[in-house]
């Protein structure tokens, strides 16, 4: 079951009214789509984005109800500014970015997103990607393996995983999620803790393959240069380097007098909801207003 993350904070920080246009740039199970096209009818229009496909399959039996006030695109939301575009919009009140992957997609065995899960190496988002997890570990020099694993995952031990990749390889192609764990059991062997050893590589070989860094700093550029005076936006993240990209563009924006500050610190999931959704643990929601 995906649980929309820090519903209420998300809604009161959007400030929506009947008749705004709004853009969601991640609609996943469209549990935020589902609050915000109720807020701004009569009138309003969400356009509502998702970089895989069937995510937008879901929404779209979600949302029917609301018929052509609602638009479900499947795009990247790097690519806003043409969906826009090609539908006729050149103003938002509002613009969320709930960024990162939906448990529907972690729990999807097959997309190989899961630790927990022994499946083929892909982790694409959007299938249509040319490049794969599998691509990464089984072609990728150990150098820029081991850059990636370290700029992605803040792991300390990149460069050893990264060795231990490439030896494997040598006795052929390293083809699931299970073997690729066990590896790296095996390349940090000793060490201890309540999160899977895994885990950072796992996060930094995603990273890569979706280029999710670029993709937010070129989406939420785009989409903050969309938004109306007074408009807002709304970014959650879940970890430190995307909260830092959004941290540092609004920073920027603010001192180039495009953008107030709503959150001088990022707002965090009450205790109440980090229990009933753990995922929202770690996620970090800031606001901006377009002045
Ligand atoms: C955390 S979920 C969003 C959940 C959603 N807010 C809800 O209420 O169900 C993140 C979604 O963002 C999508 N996504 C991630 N990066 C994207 C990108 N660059 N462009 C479009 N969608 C993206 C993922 O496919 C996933 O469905």
């Amino acid at each position: 079951m995906h649980l929309p993350v820090m519903l209420d904070e998300v809604i009161s920080s959007l400030d929506l009214k009947p008749g705004h246009i709004v853009l969601d740039a991640t609609v996943g199970g469209g549990g935020h789509s589902l609050e915000i096209l109720n807020r701004i009818q009569p009138g309003g229009k969400l356009i509502a984005l998702d970089a895989d496909a069937s995510a937008v399959e879901k929404s779209v039996e979600r949302l029917k109800d609301f018929g052509p006030y609602c638009k479900l695109i499947n795009a990247n939301f790097r690519n806003l500014d043409t969906v826009l575009q090609s539908e006729g919009i050149d103003g938002l009140n509002a613009c969320l970015f709930d960024i990162g992957v939906s448990s529907f997609q972690i729990d999807d065995v097959v997309r190989g997103f899961s630790l927990k899960h022994d499946a083929r190496l892909d982790m694409r988002m959007d299938p249509r990607l040319k490049i794969s997890a599998w691509d990464v570990v089984n072609r990728y020099r150990e150098s820029d393996l081991s850059d990636l694993i370290w700029k992605y995952g803040e792991e300390r031990f990149a460069r050893r995983i990264a060795r231990y990749i490439v030896n494997a390889r040598g006795e052929g192609p390293i083809d699931t999620t299970g073997q690729l764990r066990s590896l790296i059991h095996r390349a940090v062997k000793g060490r201890r803790g309540k999160i899977d050893p895994a885990t950072r590589t796992f996060q930094a070989i995603r990273i890569s393959v979706n280029d999710e860094l670029g993709a937010l700093t070129e989406g939420l550029e785009k989409g903050i240069s969309y938004l109306v005076q007074s408009g807002r936006v709304v970014v959650i993240s879940f970890h430190s380097l995307e909260d830092r990209i959004v941290k540092n563009m609004f920073k920027a924006r603010a001192i180039t007098g495009d953008l107030k500050i709503i959150t001088k610190k990022p707002l965090t999931a009450s205790d109440k909801e980090a229990t009933i959704n753990p995922r929202s643990r770690s996620a970090k929601l800031r606001v901006a207003e377009r002045i």
